[in-house]
């Protein structure tokens, strides 16, 4: 699948808008994500006001790139199931693969869990939602090379 190679992080953006349909299909192909038991921890906070994703960068230094960003997406769960933190992986990879397929940059943004208190503070949060990542999209201010990051050393075979 050729997303898979084409999506790179992508920090830099341009001053266009991501349509809302566009953005409708990104939040669709993160929920069609699987999930344990199909549980469907996610929580999408939308976040496009200007002042806010500059917010958002201020959460740490290389978190800088949401500045600039068209969307950012704050990513939570309510109520963390036991395979949560994988469900909503799961969920923004489809996410990066889908903004990918209309040639939109995004960049994935680790949230630990000071910052993810900092972030709920800030954006009225209620407190039985947790903070996993961001997500940040816009369409691209820098190209990269398609990834390539095959190694065999990392597959391991059964021994019979
Ligand atoms: C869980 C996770 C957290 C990440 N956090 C950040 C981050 O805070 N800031 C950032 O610039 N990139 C972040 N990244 C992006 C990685 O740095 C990037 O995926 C990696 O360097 C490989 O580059 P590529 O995405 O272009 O293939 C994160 C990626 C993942 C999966």
């Amino acid at each position: 699948m050729e997303e898979i190679y084409k999506r790179r992080s992508i920090r830099k953006y341009i001053d266009k808008e991501i349509s809302d349909e566009i953005l409708q299909k990104i939040l669709k192909a993160g929920m069609n994500a699987p999930s344990a038991k199909n549980t469907k921890p996610y929580e999408f906070l939308v976040i496009r006001n200007k002042q806010n994703l500059k917010k958002l960068a201020s959460v740490k230094p290389n978190a800088y790139m949401t500045k600039d960003s068209n969307v950012t997406i704050v990513m939570m769960s309510k109520e963390p199931t036991e395979f949560w933190k994988l469900d909503l992986g799961a969920t923004i990879q489809n996410m990066l693969l889908e903004a990918s397929s209309y040639d939109i940059g995004s960049c994935w943004i680790g949230i630990n869990h000071e910052q993810g208190e900092y972030i709920k503070k800030e954006f009225g949060i209620p407190d039985d939602l947790q903070v996993i990542s961001m997500v940040s999209f816009g369409y691209k201010g820098e190209e990269k090379e398609k990834n390539d990051y095959y190694e065999s050393a990392k597959i391991h075979y059964e021994k019979y």
